[in-house]
């Protein structure tokens, strides 16, 4: 949905609660995986939403850090949300270091998901961790008996994360795993976009593109959409503080027809005329909707 259509709610779902560390492992690849266990009233999280995570004092770090939500599920009637992440600074760092049954402040959901229902082939486009949101947004198209492509590259074998165990999970919901990698040690020899040019061919509805990973991916991903008339809806991320469109610190460079649309009546927390927030708007966009030159 472009912005000139997009609806202009800022409806507040989220909240701020106190959660548990259900289950923490490794993943693979240098990636952890982190279960925490939801108290009542935190919603359940859409595909493509995001949640703060502040770590309990002391902390070496002041500001949360936002994490795509990468699966949801129930235990013992609780609510379970899980997290696909690589430790590569200080707060993931000291993440990763926390053991089940340590509490950590979540806030969320946050963030506007991939719009799932839109008519045509669904094709789930993931880039290294990226896959993260796009397994559960392959978990979410099942529910409702909707099957999907999905295509996942990265550089070498080792950065596909957790693909021994998307193979199963995806074939298991009536999709198709797609892989690539640039040096061709695993999967099709090349990048998403060969992948896209082989597959669109032999699927006669319009495509649907859902992608996350690297922004030079998705700026790839969103070209190659519209070069074709096809929609695409890119997880993008920033740095981020407060998550809920109040520090302006997340800013996405609209493009001239968004820009052209915006109207007088949006919300204050969805930005202004020339940026988006990142956290309020996105972080999924439609690839029409920024302005890919000037996306960092
Ligand atoms: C909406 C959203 C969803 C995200 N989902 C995931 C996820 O599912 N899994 C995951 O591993 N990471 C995810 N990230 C990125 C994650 O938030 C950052 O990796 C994390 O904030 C880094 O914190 P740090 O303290 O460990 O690193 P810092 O010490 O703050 O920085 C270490 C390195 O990480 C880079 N970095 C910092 N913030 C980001 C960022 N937002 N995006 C990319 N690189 C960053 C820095 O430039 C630096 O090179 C997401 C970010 C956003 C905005
Ligand atoms: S993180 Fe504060 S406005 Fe987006």
């Amino acid at each position: 949905m472009t912005t000139a259509t997009a609806p202009l709610t800022a409806a507040r779902s989220w909240r701020q609660v106190t959660a548990r560390v259900a289950r923490h492992d490794d993943a693979g690849a240098g990636h952890r995986w982190l279960d925490l266990e939801m108290p009542a009233g935190f919603a359940v999280p859409e595909p493509g939403q995001f949640v703060q995570l502040l770590l309990p004092a002391p902390s070496p770090v002041l500001l949360p850090r936002p994490m795509s939500v990468a699966g949801v599920s129930r235990r013992g009637g609780r609510l379970i949300v899980g997290f696909l992440y690589a430790p590569v600074g200080v707060g993931t760092r000291a993440l990763a270091a926390l053991a089940p049954g340590h509490p950590v402040e979540a806030l969320g959901p946050l963030g506007h998901g991939y719009p799932l229902d839109e008519a045509g082939t669904a094709v789930l486009v993931a880039g290294g961790r990226g896959v993260a949101p796009l397994l559960f947004a392959a978990d979410a198209l099942a529910r409702t008996g909707r099957t999907c492509e999905f295509v996942f590259g990265a550089r070498t074998r080792s950065l596909l994360v957790g693909v021994e165990d998307a193979r199963p999970r995806i074939t298991k919901l009536g999709g198709r795993l797609h892989l690539t990698t640039d040096d061709g040690s695993r999967g099709r020899r090349g990048t998403v976009l060969d992948a896209l040019d082989a597959l669109a061919p032999r699927i006669g509805d319009p495509l649907v593109l859902h992608a996350c990973g690297p922004h030079g991916m998705l700026h790839g991903v969103a070209e190659w959409a519209m070069a074709r008339g096809f929609r695409a809806h890119l997880a993008m991320e920033s740095v981020m503080a407060c998550g809920t469109g109040v520090c302006r610190g997340c800013p996405m460079p609209r493009s001239a027809a968004a820009r052209a649309a915006h109207r007088a009546d949006t919300p204050s927390l969805f930005g202004n005329r020339e940026y988006a927030m990142c956290c309020t708007e996105g972080p999924v966009f439609e690839a029409r909707d920024l302005d890919w030159e000037r996306v960092e």
